[in-house]
């Protein structure tokens, strides 16, 4: 079948996943609003990557557990950060703009094939003979700010294109504040913003977006191994959760589309329905000693790492205890790196909001299910996996009498200490199912008139509406089985 990205959008509005933002002033391009539905399905979304990559995460190339830790940094820094980093000098697109009375567009140098003249919409911007295009220039994607009561260059701040550069420069607080020892890494979730020239496809490219970023600091030596041992993990985090993997590509970036510093970039890519190729959902680079090297540069302070597990090894072979007075002799000048350097970085960077779109679209089914009177009647599922649904289980009462409301009362108030679980009195019975069908709850669970006999329920699987009867008790430990994480 293929999507019609129509079908995703109106869905989303009509359950409550996305909204655009400000709607009624006829919103503002680039920026959404995440519904009573899509808060849930995001937030099981990075909750899942919060316990699949920093509270447990997979074993090591070796089987030996990996060391992760959290942060949540401010959303503005210090604008000597993007100096640093590089945002300020270049983290720009190319743009022409259009002088043309009626036009004014504002275009990218290198989309102008896929653009649309306002004048003339068959023909691109600059094919049209009254086009006047001026020269490219660089415009920065950063929202720009004032902090302080004074609106002066001195005060300039930006709001931060990634979550990034927060773990770069809080790498030696968390190495001081821990005990933690290389390789380790740090994970952060949380909001961006770019000025996209272009926001388009939904929310893909939106100009107000949310990160969960790794940085993971180890040994050059053996960053190598590190970085295909990430760029697997998270492409199978990403089957874990139900993404097919004949619509996920891992691509490796030629050497020309690398960044400078990059010694290596896989982008995991994903077939949305609104384009012919695959898209990034994800990038996974070899950044080497690139940013801890920049932020000791411009901030001038030490952000090397001490091996001494290695030191303490070795040092009885050179006849000193101290590393300074050895790191001193010219003729120990190539060893030093043995024991202090900068770590290379390995960096899995994905997008919540990207993520969030392709589960919607890879969870979109349609088929037909028999009616009350046996009439095939169409049915649209979203075949969520279950650890992220919205909604785990829905509890209905077959009728409205007869001590079925309170049976299922009793058991909606006791799933809803673990879950989300919805109770639903209202209507038929397979009315009742669409409902559930439709914003993907995996377990619908029916209280009739057997209950009241011999305590079981009817427990309905959304994906092939088959019916099994267990006995109530045991409801809470098939939703929580559903729930745990696979094997990696
Ligand atoms: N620290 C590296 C970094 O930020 P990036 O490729 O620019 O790398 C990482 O961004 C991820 O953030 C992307 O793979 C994508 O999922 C998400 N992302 C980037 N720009 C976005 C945008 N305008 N809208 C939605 N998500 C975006």
């Amino acid at each position: 079948m293929a999507l019609d990205m129509e079908k995703i959008v109106s869905l989303c509005k009509r359950r409550g996943f996305v909204f655009q933002s400000s709607e009624i002033y006829g919103g503002i391009s680039g920026f959404w609003d995440y519904g009573p539905l899509g808060v849930e399905l995001k937030r099981n979304i990075k909750d899942a990557w919060w316990n699949d990559m920093v509270r447990n995460p997979p074993p090591g190339p070796d089987g030996e557990e990996i060391s992760m830790v959290g942060l949540d940094c401010s959303l503005i820094m210090n604008p000597r950060v993007w100096e640093a980093s590089g945002h300020v000098g270049g983290f720009s697109d190319p743009m022409v703009d259009c002088k043309t009375e009626g036009c004014k567009g504002r275009f990218r140098a290198d989309q102008l094939k896929g653009a649309q003249c306002k004048l003339k919409p068959s023909k691109c911007p600059g094919e049209f003979e009254k086009c006047q295009l001026t020269e490219p220039r660089a415009f920065n994607l950063m929202f720009q700010t004032y902090v302080g009561a004074v609106q002066d260059a001195s005060s300039v701040a930006y709001l931060r294109p990634e979550t990034a550069q927060g773990i770069f420069a809080n790498f030696k607080n968390v190495l001081d504040s821990s005990r933690l020892r290389v390789p380790f890494g740090i994970a952060q979730i949380g909001k961006a913003f770019r000025n996209e020239i272009n926001p388009r496809n939904y929310t893909f490219r939106s100009r107000e977006f949310e990160q969960m970023e790794i940085e993971f600091f180890c040994n050059p030596k053996e960053s190598m191994k590190w970085y295909q041992w990430w760029r697997d993990r998270r492409i199978q985090w990403y089957s874990r959760l139900g993404i097919a993997s004949s619509q996920l590509r891992p691509r490796e970036q030629a050497q020309d589309e690398l960044a400078h510093y990059s010694i290596g970039t896989t982008d995991i890519e994903y077939m949305f329905p609104f384009a012919d190729e695959p898209q990034e959902l994800e990038g996974v680079a070899h950044r080497g000693s690139y940013d801890l090297g920049q932020h000791q540069k411009h901030s001038g302070k030490d952000l090397t790492y001490f091996d001494e597990e290695a030191w303490e090894r070795d040092k009885a072979g050179f006849g000193t205890g101290s590393f300074k007075a050895w790191a001193a002799k010219p003729e120990n000048a190539e060893a030093i790196a043995n024991y202090q350097f900068l770590p290379h970085v390995i960096e899995p960077s994905a997008g919540a909001d990207r993520f969030t779109l392709a589960v919607l679209c890879e969870a979109y089914q349609e088929d037909k299910l028999p009616n009350e009177k046996g009439e095939l009647e169409e049915r649209i599922y979203m075949k969520f996996h279950p650890r992220l649904a919205p909604i785990k289980a829905a509890i209905f009462p077959l009728v409205r009498k007869e001590g079925m409301p309170e049976k299922a009362q009793a058991l909606y108030r006791e799933l809803k200490r673990d879950f989300l679980v919805a109770y639903d009195d209202k209507g038929a019975v397979g009315r009742r199912y669409r409902r559930q069908d439709e914003i993907g709850t995996p377990f619908c669970i029916t209280i009739d008139g057997d209950t009241l006999k011999n305590d079981t329920v009817t427990i309905r699987d959304r994906d092939t509406s088959k019916q099994r009867r267990v006995p109530m008790k045991e409801v809470a430990a098939e939703i929580r089985a559903a729930l745990v994480p696979a094997e990696w």
